[in-house]
């Protein structure tokens, strides 16, 4: 993918705004409005209260977003066997539904069922689960989301952990010219987005250090590592 390897060379990344650190009183306006400021996808962060012990919202919402966004969405799904709810997250503007590999029973099984819907399919891993566990599912991943969190709110502290785990998949990525793009989330902002960039990242989801920062574009700019 040439567009990544000149992403890399440069050291930026693209962005996704999560926006479970938005007003959720003003979803449609916020979401319009970081849309209009350079980020590359929405995040949209599902939680069934069972997989995480925090619930959020789900489909309905998502979907009244649909004419807000001027970007795709990045769907995560924290939730217990998200194959239940798989179709209900398609829509002519979601770019990736991503599961996480310690819900899934089958994962094989759930990567066929996100691209048979025409979606592109990613995998999230929690901050205890090694990099490794992904390995026989390299080819068929389009998305691997490392986190740097422990799932389920927003607004925690940035785990250095992940950084081993993003070099992990870079370096497969580049030995064995994988497809996958590497997604990071959570407790990333300015002052520390250029570690994950270094490490290889490709996608970096930012929920509170967007939407609470008192400009936003300049937050975007420096977690993209425009400047
Ligand atoms: C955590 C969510 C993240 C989170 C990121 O379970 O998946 O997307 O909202 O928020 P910040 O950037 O505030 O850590
Ligand atoms: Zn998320």
């Amino acid at each position: 993918m040439a567009e990544t390897q000149v992403k890399n060379n440069a050291q930026t990344a693209m962005i996704a705004p999560s926006i479970l650190a938005a007003d959720f009183a003003e979803l449609g306006r916020d979401v319009r409005d970081i849309s209009e400021r350079g980020v590359d996808y929405v995040h949209i962060d599902v939680m069934d209260g069972m997989f995480v012990p925090n619930i959020s919202f789900g489909s309905a919402v998502m979907k009244s977003l649909l004419g807000h966004a001027g970007v795709p969405f990045d769907v995560h799904l924290m939730i217990v066997d998200p194959d239940r709810y798989l179709e209900e997250f398609v829509t002519d503007n979601t770019g990736f539904i991503t599961v996480h590999y310690e819900a899934c029973e089958d994962l094989a099984k759930t990567l066929d069922h996100i691209h048979s819907l025409g979606v592109k399919a990613g995998v999230s891993i929690k901050p205890m689960t090694e990099p490794e566990v992904l390995d026989p599912y390299l080819a068929d991943i389009d998305l691997i989301l490392v986190m740097s969190v422990e799932p389920g709110f927003g607004g925690q502290k940035f785990m250095p952990s992940c950084l081993p785990k993003i070099e992990y998949y870079s370096r497969k990525k580049s030995m064995a010219g994988y497809n996958y793009i590497i997604e990071v989330d959570g407790g990333v902002g300015p002052a520390n987005a250029h570690l994950v960039r270094e490490a290889g990242i490709d996608l970096i989801v930012a929920g509170s250090a967007v939407f609470k920062a008192s400009d936003r574009t300049e937050a975007i700019r420096a977690i993209k590592g425009l400047y």
